[in-house]
């Protein structure tokens, strides 16, 4: 059993004991290391200016994203190789994207600009030669409040690719990847005062774990529990993390459906979804930022129990499952009984959420998933839809709908659902659905939109799907 976390620093090992091992990463960056080149100014995963470059071991090597460190802690980073903007330059020697950002005047007061430097190495690091729209996605977790983007836009465009240097040509990546793998094989058990933090290595050793604390809360990406623990001063006294557990990271086909493992972050999903479910690729992009869709998982979105997860739409009118696992074996409960309540699951104090199982809709069916919300990107949903109709001829066989953002949990409509089903496929069958919709659900107001503009939005969104799938079909 390991009592440290292990990880590389701008190509430096480090290992880190005790109280600093609960501390945010910008914490330990700036304060214990004085690498004060990561800027904190939300301190909750909004703004960027905290971004930093995590490499992970793939194959032979590491394979680098973006995470926000204000919303990472120091025990996430056991077994990885952060870079910050300090590691980039090689003996003095700008990279190519700082001289481009210099060049072309792509910063201001510069509080953004060491997160934006580390956003654009990272797309450079994946694409040879992103394309603007690449570019502006890439750039969704980075607000810059003086500059403005244009600027920004021409120095990512001005990067000459041969002149970029991979950081596995600035690193020795594959000795750090090996060292990496060897050094963190045990699991990890820190406990400090009466904070313990538990890094499992297989299922049993996390069950096991849950048994004896059933307090313990699980830890995944951290991006809801960090933001609790920046801004409420909700900070759990015993974690587990699933991270090191093998056979959770996959997305693997399973009779007919397809079973995503816990430890799956929304950036995989986003590259399984872009040709297996095209709609739900469509909220993934708006999910968030590259910075929290690299860490954040669906699980962590689906036991959190949000009202307004971006996952629930789609999980409810697919029929999901999720699979949980605790002393007595393993169940699997329908993803609409799983939730009792505002943020209260079936979820037991043994169990974890181990994966969810996604039935493939019909090539046939209809399937349409909206998110309302006050901006595009990095903006939570004031309502979301799903719509799945199974149609039979001119007529409705089956549907499906659910909405979040209309009551405590995310719900079905069972009445609108059985009105349809038999109806014609038909503009007037969609609006008299969404009146019957408004009498099915009961929203409050809260800042994110009033209670009548909810009501208008469940009933107008039967409407534009019958618009939005007869224009698809012309
Ligand atoms: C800046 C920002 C933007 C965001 N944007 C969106 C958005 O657009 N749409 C959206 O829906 N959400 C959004 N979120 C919320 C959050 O990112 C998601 O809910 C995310 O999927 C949570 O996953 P996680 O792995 O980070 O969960 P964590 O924070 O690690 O955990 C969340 C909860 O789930 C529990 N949990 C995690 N894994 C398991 C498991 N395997 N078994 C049992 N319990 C578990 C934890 O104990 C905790 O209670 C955003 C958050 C931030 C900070
Ligand atoms: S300080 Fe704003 S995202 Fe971290
Ligand atoms: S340069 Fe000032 S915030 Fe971007």
């Amino acid at each position: 059993m390991r009592d440290h976390v292990f990880f590389y620093l701008n190509g430096r090992r480090h290992q880190v004991r005790g109280e600093a091992v609960f501390s945010s990463l910008t914490d330990f960056l700036r304060g214990d290391r004085h690498l004060t080149g990561t800027k904190v100014v939300c301190a909750e995963g909004d703004c960027g200016a905290c971004t930093v470059l995590i490499g992970q071991p793939a194959s032979d090597t590491l394979r680098y994203h973006t995470v926000d460190a204000c919303i990472y802690f120091l025990y996430q980073l056991d077994g990885q190789h952060v870079v910050t903007v300090e590691g980039l330059a090689d003996n003095g020697r700008l990279t190519a994207v700082q001289e481009a950002m210099v060049g072309q005047h792509g910063s201001q007061c510069g509080y953004c600009t060491p997160g934006i430097v580390l956003a654009l190495t990272a797309l450079f690091e994946h694409q040879h030669r992103p394309g603007i729209d690449d570019l502006r996605l890439g750039l969704t977790g980075n607000l810059c409040r003086c500059t403005g983007y244009l600027q920004i836009l021409e120095a990512c465009l001005s990067v000459d690719p041969a002149a970029l240097v991979p950081l596995a040509q600035r690193y020795p990546t594959q000795a750090i990847a090996n060292d990496l793998r060897e050094q963190t094989q045990d699991p990890m058990l820190i406990p400090h005062g009466r904070r313990t933090v538990f890094a499992a290595r297989s299922l049993e050793e996390a069950l096991a774990f849950k048994a004896r604390h059933p307090e313990a809360v699980i830890v995944s990406g951290n991006t809801e529990l960090g933001v609790l623990r920046n801004k409420k001063n909700q900070d759990p006294l015993v974690l587990l993390s699933l991270t090191g557990v093998p056979g959770l990271a996959a997305i693997a086909p399973e009779d007919g459906a397809i079973a995503v493992g816990a430890n799956v972050t929304w950036t995989q999903l986003e590259r399984f979804a872009r040709d297996a479910w095209p709609e739900f690729y469509a909220i993934i992009l708006r999910f968030g930022s590259p910075q929290i869709r690299n860490v954040a998982t669906l699980a962590g979105n689906v036991a959190n129990g949000s009202p307004i997860a971006d996952s629930l739409p789609f999980l409810f009118v697919t029929g999901a499952e999720v699979e949980l696992a605790g002393r007595r074996g393993r169940r699997r409960v329908a993803i609409d009984s799983f939730y009792r309540g505002y943020k209260r699951t079936e979820l037991a104090p043994d169990e974890i959420l181990t994966r969810v199982i996604i039935p493939q809709p019909g090539r046939d069916e209809l399937l349409r998933l909206y998110k309302v919300s006050k901006r595009n990107d990095l903006d939570i949903a004031t309502f979301g839809a799903g719509v799945r109709v199974k149609r039979a001829g001119d007529h409705i066989e089956r549907a499906w709908i659910a909405y979040s953002g209309v009551a405590p949990t995310v719900v079905s409509l069972p009445r609108t659902e059985a009105f349809l089903e038999g109806r014609p496929f038909a503009e007037e069958t969609f609006a008299e659905a969404g009146r019957l919709a408004r009498s099915e659900i009961q929203p409050i107001s809260d800042v994110r939109g009033s209670r009548d503009f909810r009501w208008q939005l469940a009933e107008n969104i039967l409407h534009k799907f019958w618009f939005d799938c007869a224009a698809a079909s012309v």
